[in-house]
Order: structure tokens, then sequence, then C-alpha cells
């Protein structure tokens, strides 16, 4: 079980044209979200700084990806320097997409990670499994590899929201039921209880994500284990976003 606040994150992933951005921006601004929850979106690098600029308060902006490295010579990359300087406070790490479609390895995952705390970033890193993993039996081995490679990276786990994200589940409209979910998500916190022992384990975020709607997310968010949800399609239309930003009612 867990202490922790409720964590709604909205990964926009490459997705937007300026016009649909300051469409969303505004959108959201008129919405109402409970105060006592966090709330982070994750716009394309592009319009990070016109959302970190425009958006009100209760939202906070993430980046989608970061270097592992200080600046210099990295064409194409940006640091997690340069988005502390930008005022950018989150980073996502090891999101399946960049795990399956650029080859990030474990160890890749754990150094952006640990870089990007050191920053002074917040980072919300992201595991899970692939079907193939999963129906072959593996589901609990690849998670206790890609926690390992955060366990040898990451000094500060009070920064640190851990994102379950089913590869199965992501984009296919295939939600995990809550038993699927909160079973991994109690795991994820049993490991995390085991090496970091059991209070600090209770204080981590562990957030769902993977085809989460306003329709599915009130039954998701009444799990114990569940602290919240990294949300991507539905994150693209502020009505439903909001209303999974209020699926704790
Ligand atoms: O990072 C969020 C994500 O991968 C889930 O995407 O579209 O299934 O909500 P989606």
């Amino acid at each position: 079980a867990s202490t922790a606040k409720f964590f709604v994150g909205g990964n926009w992933k490459c997705n937007g044209t300026h016009a649909s951005v300051e469409k969303l921006v505004a959108d959201l601004n008129a919405g109402d979200v409970p105060a006592d929850i966090d709330i982070v979106v994750a716009p394309p690098f592009i319009y990070i700084d016109y959302v970190r600029a425009n958006i009100k308060g209760a939202y906070a902006v993430a980046a989608q990806n970061c270097w592992m490295k200080p600046d210099g010579a990295f064409t194409g990359e940006i640091s997690a320097e340069m988005m502390d300087d930008a005022g950018v406070p989150w980073v996502i790490t090891g999101h399946s997409e960049r795990r399956l479609l650029l080859g990030e390895s474990n160890r890749t995952v754990g150094l952006k990670t640990g870089h990007a705390l050191e920053a002074g970033l917040s980072v919300i890193a992201c595991v899970g499994e692939t079907l193939e993993q999963r129906n072959g039996g593996n589901l609990y081995h690849t998670l206790d590899l890609q926690l390992q490679a955060l366990f040898e990276n990451v000094q500060d786990w009070g920064k640190v929201v851990i994102a379950y994200e089913p590869v199965w589940a992501i984009g296919t409209g295939v939600v995990a039921s809550p038993e699927q979910a909160q079973e991994v998500h109690a795991y994820v916190r049993k490991v995390l209880g085991d090496r970091l022992g059991k209070a600090t384990s209770e204080g981590i975020r562990i957030i769902y994500g993977g085809s989460v709607t306003d329709a599915n997310c009130a039954e998701l968010a009444t799990q114990d284990d569940i602290d919240g949800f990294l949300v991507g399609g539905a994150s693209l239309k502020a009505p439903a976003f909001i209303n999974i930003c209020n699926a704790r009612g």
C-alpha cells in the first residue's frame, strides 16, 4: 500500500502543432483539477517552453527524454542541465517507445535517470513488459532487470515516480484490468521495499500507463498500490485528461 500523493502525467508523445498545443493549454486552463495532486504534462521538446509559460499553476511540465551526460558534443540531444536551466522540472525516462524503437537498454535508462536526478530534475521512470515477455513467463524477470538498472543509478528516490506501462496496453485500447495492474504495482512496491525499506517504498508513487481513459480510471484508482496514471492518447483531449485528474473523485 502507499501513502503517496496522487500523480497524473500526460505524455503527449510526438503529437501536435503550435495551434493544437495552444488550444490544449487553453482548454486545460479552463478546467478544474484537484489542488492536492501532482499533474505533469510532457509536450514535445519544441513546445515545452510555450506550455511552461502559458499553462496554469496546477500543471508542471516534463520532457519526454533527456541525454545521459552534461552539455557537449552530442548532436541532436538535449541535456538535463538545459531542462533545469529552462525551468523544466520533470523528465520521463525509459518509455517503452524509446526502449523498443530507439534501442534504449536498461543501462541507458538507468544512466539517464541517474544523470537527470543529479542535474536537479524529478524523473518519471517507465518500466513494463511486452506481451511476449508476459506470455513467456518473464514478467517479473523483465521488471527485475529494469528496476535493477534504476537501483544502480538512483540515490534520491524522493524525486522518482515509477510508471508501470505494460507494452501490450499502450495505445491498443487493451487496458490492464485493475487486478492485473494492482498485482504488478504490489510487486514493484515489494521490490522497492526490499531494497529501500518499507517506509521509503510506501512514499514512492507507482503510476499505471496503458490505454487509461476517463471511463476506466476510477476503478484503477481504487487499487491500493496505484498512485496515479501516465496517460497517452487521452491526455491530448482536455476534458478526458481533466476527468482522469479527478479519478479519485
Ligand atoms: O506514456 C503513456 C503511454 O505510453 C500510454 O499511452 O495512449 O495507451 O494512454 P496510451
